[in-house]
């Protein structure tokens, strides 16, 4: 597991975003979205003197919360300034509460139109995001993991964490290896969303979420958090023990996972200087690559 400790929420957003500008190949895509139509892709024959989107969307796994506002708004940035495109991407929310409607200020729905979508172009009908506006979930759910098993799975997963160590709205004691489902919001995870809501009685006591099993599916993972209040749930994920009483903790199963968080959020890390200094080493790698010259 890498983790990249840096300044502040500030820095955090700024590193994700050149991150994952990288990773998904954003600024590859300046260019594209003429070419991208509503229904798929056009066909590239012919185009290749001019830049032509790739065969296939790459497929994002988007998260909601305080914590990813910072990277949206340096992604906005950049694409508003013509340097990122997301023409040729498709995306998936992890979650959305059950019994707020998608037009509900409130609803991860409105949050994502609001905080990203409205202003970049990633083609209409390319976002998904579970929908509980239906009588049967359960159903609702299902149909969720096999659009993204339709979609080839998710390339590049952006996940924040609870203070409880939950991903997604993976509560204690989710089986790690679960799918798209429902499931019921803990005390405490209603406790830290009070705060967009009237009362905590207001807050919606269940939710549509990717399972855990989804989330380990992505090819890469990059996690955020910022404060001091991350900062238990943190130690526990990178340091503890793997188990379904700190969800993301199972992350220390996967190949390709980021955890970028700040000076507050690290603040209960064992093995900090480590985690500097790797990140130290893996700045000469990467000179070495670019220059051609052979770390001493
Ligand atoms: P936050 O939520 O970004 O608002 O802290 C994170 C989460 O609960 O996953």
């Amino acid at each position: 597991m890498r983790v990249v400790i840096l300044k502040n929420a500030d820095a955090v957003a700024k590193s994700a975003a050149e991150e994952s500008i990288r990773r998904i190949g954003l600024a590859d895509l300046v260019g594209t979205a003429d070419l991208v139509g509503t229904a798929g892709l056009v066909g590239t024959a012919g185009l290749d003197s001019v830049k032509t989107p790739l065969e296939k969307p790459v497929v994002v796994g988007l998260a909601t919360g305080g914590t990813p506002l910072g990277l949206y708004r340096e992604w906005i940035h950049a694409y508003q300034a013509g340097q990122i495109s997301f023409a040729n991407t498709m995306s998936f929310n992890l979650d959305e509460y059950v019994g707020i409607p998608p037009r509900d200020p409130r609803s991860y729905h409105a949050y994502m139109h609001e905080n990203l979508f409205r202003h970049i172009d990633i083609p209409p009908g390319r976002s998904f995001i579970p929908k509980t506006d239906v009588s049967n979930l359960d159903e609702s759910a299902a149909d969720y993991e096999w659009k993204i098993e339709q979609a080839g799975g998710i390339d590049y997963q952006i996940l924040g964490i609870g203070s409880d160590g939950h991903i997604g709205f993976n509560e204690m004691g989710s089986s790690l290896a679960s799918r798209t489902r429902v499931k019921t919001l803990t005390k405490k995870t209603r406790m830290d969303n009070a705060r967009y809501f009237d009362s905590f009685d207001a807050v919606p006591k269940m939710a549509i979420t990717m399972g855990i099993g989804t989330i380990m599916n992505a090819r890469s993972i990059l996690l955020l958090a910022t404060g001091a209040g991350k900062a238990k749930a943190i130690r526990d994920t990178a340091e503890g023990p793997v188990t379904a009483m700190v969800p993301a903790s199972v992350l220390q199963f996967h190949d390709d996972v980021t955890l970028m968080i700040d000076e507050e959020a690290a603040k209960d890390l064992s093995h900090r200087e480590y985690y500097l200094e790797s990140e130290a080493n893996r700045r000469r790698i990467e000179l070495a690559e670019s220059t051609g010259l052979q770390i001493e």
